[in-house]
Order: structure tokens, then C-alpha cells, then sequence
């Protein structure tokens, strides 16, 4: 069984759509062994609670930002989400982590991104892809590496910027594939079927 821990800091609607799937048997073979928010406060954390998945809070404030990682990557094993056995998803995460634990973690921790990477990368996305006029944006689920937003791509689902569209239509129509891409590629990673090559990720069919 590989036991997955989920680093969260609000809403918890990719947290949600993982145990949802978890919970259907369209991804198997995996549990959600902890869900930790560096935000007390995070509705993820209630989230993972009527799921009954253990959850954590872990404020960052006053620590430094090698500190707090050495502090995450306790919580995580003491869960048993070890490095170089477990999986780390990154789900509406807010804090960017030291290069340690990135290492730590390194071909076993991924983030999802309300854009199609590289474009637009950082906070507000869908604000920067509607500015710049694109007309087709979409989500990214991508393996991390300690530049923000920059490891290589495991999944991207796009969709169609509408004329009219505000950043809160574009996001919930982005969200929505948000909520699919990132099961699936979970999914892959547990059946063993991503394999890191450079930049790229090749996906055994
Ligand atoms: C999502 O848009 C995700 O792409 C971004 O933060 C948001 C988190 O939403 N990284 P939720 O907490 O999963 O509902």
C-alpha cells in the first residue's frame, strides 16, 4: 500500500476529488495517510476529517523556511509517508519549500497548477492567462523541483477561455478539469507507469 500525504493551506477541492477517487477504487492500491495545512484554519483540513483521513496543522509562522520542511518531513514519516516510498501531492499548498525537502522528495512529489505550464506560472494564473488574452488555458500536474511551477509535466487538461469570461469563471471551469487531472495522475503514478526522463515524462499506456 502506498501511503500518500497531502500538504494543503485552504479549500481542499483536489484533496477532495483524490479521496473521492481513492474511495471509488479508480485509483487502488494507495491510501491518504495524513493531510497537513500550514493553515489551522484550512476547510482541507475538515475535508480530510469526514473522509476520515488524519489531519495536521502545522503553521509556519516565526519558522525559518529549512526549519519548517525538516518539520513537514517529520509529520510525513511519522505517517509513514517516507521518502522514497511515499507520495507527496501538493493541493492549493501555499508555502514554497526549502530545496531540501524538494530533494527529500524528489520523483515522488507533485503540485497542481491552474494554468498550462510553462505559461503562467506563479500566484493568480488565471488572472495572468485572461490578461494576457489567451484563448485556451487549462491545469498542469507536474512533478516539483525547487523552481516554482517548473518540474516536469505528468498531466495537462485544457480549456476553452470563453469571450466574457472572468477570472472566477475561468477558474471553476479550469477547477473542474483540475478535479480530474490530478486523480489521474496519481493514478499513473501508483500503477507505476511514470518514468522521469529529463523534462519529460513518459507514460507507459
Ligand atoms: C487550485 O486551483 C490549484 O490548482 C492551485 O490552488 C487551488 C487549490 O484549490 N494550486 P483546492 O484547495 O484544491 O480547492
Amino acid at each position: 500500500m502506498l501511503n500518500i500525504g497531502v500538504l494543503v493551506s485552504g479549500r481542499g477541492s483536489n484533496l477532495e476529488a483524490i479521496l473521492t477517487s481513492i474511495e471509488r477504487g479508480s485509483i487502488r492500491g494507495a491510501r491518504v495517510s495524513v493531510v497537513i495545512s500550514n493553515d489551522p484554519a484550512a476547510r482541507a483540513l475538515r475535508v480530510a476529517r469526514s473522509h476520515g483521513v488524519k489531519a495536521v496543522a502545522l503553521p509556519s509562522e516565526g519558522l525559518a523556511r529549512e526549519d519548517y520542511g525538516a518539520k513537514l518531513a517529520a509529520a510525513l514519516g511519522e505517517h509513514g509517508v517516507m521518502p522514497g516510498s511515499g507520495l507527496v501531492l501538493l493541493a492549493g499548498f501555499m508555502k514554497i519549500l526549502p530545496k531540501s525537502f524538494v530533494e527529500m522528495y524528489e520523483g515522488r512529489m507533485m503540485n497542481i497548477h491552474p494554468a498550462l505550464l510553462p505559461s503562467f506560472p506563479g500566484l493568480e494564473a488565471q488572472r495572468q492567462a485572461l490578461s494576457h488574452g489567451v484563448k485556451v488555458s487549462g491545469c498542469t500536474v507536474h512533478f516539483v523541483v525547487p523552481e516554482v511551477d517548473a518540474g516536469p509535466i505528468i498531466v495537462q487538461r485544457a480549456v476553452p477561455v470563453e469571450e466574457g469570461d472572468d477570472e472566477g469563471s475561468l477558474s471553476s471551469r479550469i477547477l473542474r478539469q483540475e478535479h480530474r487531472a490530478y486523480p489521474e495522475a496519481v493514478r499513473l503514478f501508483v500503477e507505476g507507469r511514470l518514468r522521469i526522463n529529463g523534462r519529460r515524462v513518459e507514460v507507459r499506456r
